[in-house]
């Protein structure tokens, strides 16, 4: 099986003056294609700047990131950035729509940077628009969508571009319970479809969607392990 992700002592330290604050402590993580892998800890462990890492949001301090066969852990912020536009669909737990967009045109924003013409980016967003169940809302705005429907059009934007990681930072985080679980089944289709998914969450029942739970803690994997059966964890 090939590693889609590939970290080995991966580093990350802030500075607030001379003080060294030190976040990621030496993670190493092998996720392979077509994994559904939930990240958890609790809050300061760590998880969202390793998911803005995995992510080509930001650069480690040190330590190596190996991503479909790409070291990009050096890489200058223009190439990360290119990497991240083919490789990688971002959802966050505040969904980060434009607000003046329609669902539709916030779908399509991603194809405007990657040079896609307009008529091609409104078949491809209108097709994933479907997937995510939102055909009859594509011509409405952020404000005039539910929460649980922002996140579809989030999750749709996500994967306009076709891409072969998809990561989500509590994407349920401001979802009342059945609509994560709405949520969460589309994630799991998403799996299902032949895509790589991983997810922070702090609640163990959207944990258990996934097929494998990594835990930080203090900056260091503390537990990582892959679901046997239903309800069955091991090592
Ligand atoms: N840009 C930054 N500058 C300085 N410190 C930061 C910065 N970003 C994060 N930190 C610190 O790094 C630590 C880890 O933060 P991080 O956001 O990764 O935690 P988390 O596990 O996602 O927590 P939560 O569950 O609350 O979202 C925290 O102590 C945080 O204050
Ligand atoms: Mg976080």
């Amino acid at each position: 099986m090939s590693s889609i992700i590939h970290l080995e002592g991966i580093r990350k330290s802030y500075f607030m003056g001379k003080q060294e604050l030190q976040v990621l402590k030496g993670i190493d993580l092998d996720i392979h294609k077509n994994e559904y892998v939930a990240l958890m800890g609790p809050s300061g462990s760590g998880k969202s700047t390793l998911m803005n890492i995995l992510g080509c949001l930001d650069s480690p301090s040190g330590g190596q990131y190996v991503l479909n066969g790409q070291d990009v852990s050096k890489m200058a912020d223009d190439n990360l950035a290119d990497v991240r536009n083919k490789e990688i669909g971002f959802v966050f737990q505040q969904f980060n729509l434009l607000p003046r967009l329609t669902a539709l045109e916030n779908v399509a924003l991603p194809l405007v940077y990657a040079g896609v013409s307009r008529k091609e980016r409104t078949e491809m967003a209108m097709e994933v628009i479907k997937k995510v169940g939102l055909e009859e809302r594509s011509h409405h705005k952020p404000n005039e969508l539910s929460g649980g429907q922002c996140q579809r059009v989030a999750i749709a934007r996500a994967l306009v571009n076709n891409p072969s990681l998809i990561l989500a930072d509590e994407p349920t985080g401001n979802l009342d319970t059945k609509t994560s679980i709405e949520i969460m089944q589309i994630f799991g289709e998403i799996q299902a479809a032949g895509n790589t998914v991983v997810l922070v969450t702090h609640e163990e029942d959207i944990a258990n969607h996934a097929h494998r739970i990594v835990r930080l803690r203090d900056g260091l994997i503390e537990s990582d392990k892959v679901k046997v059966g239903i309800g069955e964890l091991t090592s």
